[in-house]
């Protein structure tokens, strides 16, 4: 489901949270600062120092995403994930976090297929599927 480039934008310059669910249905939220879009459908996580989310993602891949400042980007992403522990995504992750102010080993890269887009703006449309 393809983003639009505010999206994108938003996403690349905003923390997001992100929220995961277990198998017995139990949610979690965390924020995340290392989340960019690749591409208008796919966005890569960093896994720095994920817990329960990594747990969660292990055992149920559906997340989903908004971002902190949802008044400048009031939708929210839903989606699927795998989890690369080396590799072409592993190596971005590694890179973001070689470059960070400190430096970090990222655990894993999680790559998130975007496939449905909703709106949370407050009103009439809030809620509504629309990609
Ligand atoms: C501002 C901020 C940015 C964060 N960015 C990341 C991140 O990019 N990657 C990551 O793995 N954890 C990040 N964290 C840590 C997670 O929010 C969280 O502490 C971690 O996943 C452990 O919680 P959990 O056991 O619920 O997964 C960040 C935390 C804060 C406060």
């Amino acid at each position: 489901m393809a983003m639009t480039k505010e999206m994108m934008e938003a996403i690349e310059r905003d923390l997001v949270f992100l929220a995961t669910a277990s198998n017995e249905g139990v949610p979690n939220v965390v924020p995340i600062g290392f989340a960019r879009p690749l591409d208008e459908d796919t966005i890569l996580i960093a896994d720095n120092y994920m817990n329960k989310t990594r747990e969660n993602l292990e055992e149920n891949p559906t997340i989903s995403l908004v971002t902190k400042d949802a008044t400048k980007c009031p939708f929210q992403f839903k989606g699927k994930i795998e989890i690369f522990t080396s590799g072409k995504y592993f190596d971005i992750v590694t890179e973001w976090g070689q470059n960070a102010m400190t430096k970090l080993s990222p655990k894993a890269a999680i790559l998130m297929k975007v496939e449905e887009i909703y709106s949370i703006q407050p009103g009439p449309d809030a809620g509504k599927q629309i990609r």
